[in-house]
């Protein structure tokens, strides 16, 4: 007797469903594995998966048999916030899926953009001079907060392209090239050796506000910041009196805490704010399909969802 196909619904915003619909379909049936691939719509798919990007509230109320929900993305901070989401339903996200090394390229170019002036250059640049300052001192150091699988890569790129790196994490980890600092105990002595302070953080309870206007006083006068990881793990107005006071140098922000950002706040106009719009990491299609895919393959082979690289510790936040 065959096997009914199990139904996975996929549930996205700010996302287009379409080309993911057919890139999971064309996954699944690539290995022979009987799935309907469906987009929720509102109506109940009795559906075993979900595959979500800030989806709509109702989905948890109304796809009941759901036993595993995967989040098309690394940070869980949205879905997790949601209040429908049932306290037990097992959440997995992406682990790099080739968001890590497209960070680790934008994140260098920011480096190579601040260690070497190159905001100078470019368009109509006036008088032509030849003989600008080059540096020739040792370079900056480098400290990436949040050492997992996007930011232990940023770190090694930093590395390679020979900056001194620190790093710091939760609980202490091993780099080759990185000095790492963990806890809260490490965080001042960090910051205290870090000129380039690079946020691969995720947002949780723990991370929420981290950096303020005394933490970023520890870091030494005129850093430069890049946040990647997530808005909320900075306080906008102290980043903002921070910048104004000359006590930080510039700062690159890749994401925010309301997202879009909206169009009167003053990091859009701030002129030593470089605003991107959440691109430094999206999401190929490929690899994240292939992950999700997998992970499934390997759920209805009877592994546990615990056992799943991006399973999420809800009790940890990420
Ligand atoms: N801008 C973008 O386009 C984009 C794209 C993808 C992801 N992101 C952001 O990047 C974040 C990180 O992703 P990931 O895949 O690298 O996550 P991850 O593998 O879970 O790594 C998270 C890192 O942060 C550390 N950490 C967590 N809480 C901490 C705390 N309270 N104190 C110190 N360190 C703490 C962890 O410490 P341990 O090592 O001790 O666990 C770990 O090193 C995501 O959550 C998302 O917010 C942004």
């Amino acid at each position: 007797m065959t096997q009914p196909a199990t139904t996975i619904a996929v549930a996205l915003t700010r996302m287009t469903t379409d080309p993911w619909l057919r890139a999971f379909r064309e996954g699944f049936a690539a290995i022979g594995l009987p799935v309907d691939v469906l987009p929720f719509t509102g109506t109940a798919l009795r559906a075993r998966f979900a595959i979500v990007w800030l989806p709509p509230e109702d989905l948890f109320k109304v796809e009941r048999d759901l036993q595993v929900v995967f989040n098309l993305g690394a940070g869980v901070e949205g879905l997790l916030a949601m209040p429908g989401l049932p306290a037990q339903l097992p959440v997995v996200r992406l682990v790099d899926a080739g968001m890590a090394p497209k960070m680790a390229e934008y994140v260098c170019f920011h480096l190579a953009r601040l260690t070497r002036g190159l905001d100078r250059f470019g368009g109509a640049q006036g008088t032509p001079d030849w003989n600008v300052d080059r540096p020739r001192g040792a370079p900056p150091t480098v400290g990436v907060m949040g050492l997992g699988a996007i930011g232990s890569v940023i770190a090694q790129a930093a590395v390679r392209f020979d900056y001194p790196v620190v790093g710091w994490s939760r609980t202490p980890r091993a780099i080759e090239g990185v000095r790492a600092y963990a806890g809260a105990a490490g965080l001042d002595e960090f910051l205290a050796a870090t000129r380039i302070l690079v946020d691969a953080l995720p947002l949780t309870s723990d991370t929420a506000n981290l950096l303020d206007r005394a933490r970023l006083q520890r870091l030494p006068r005129g850093a430069h910041l890049i946040n990647v990881g997530r808005g909320g793990t900075i306080v906008d107005d102290d980043l903002l009196a921070a910048l104004d006071a000359g006590e930080l140098g510039s700062a690159v922000l890749d994401v925010f805490r309301t997202e879009p950002l909206p169009e009167n706040h003053p990091f859009w106009r701030h002129p030593r704010v470089t605003v991107t719009p959440h691109l430094s990491g999206p999401t190929p299609r490929r690899p994240a399909v292939r992950q999700i895919v997998d992970a499934i393959v390997r759920l209805q082979h009877g592994e546990r969802v615990q056992d799943l690289p991006g399973w999420v510790d809800r009790a940890r936040g990420y």
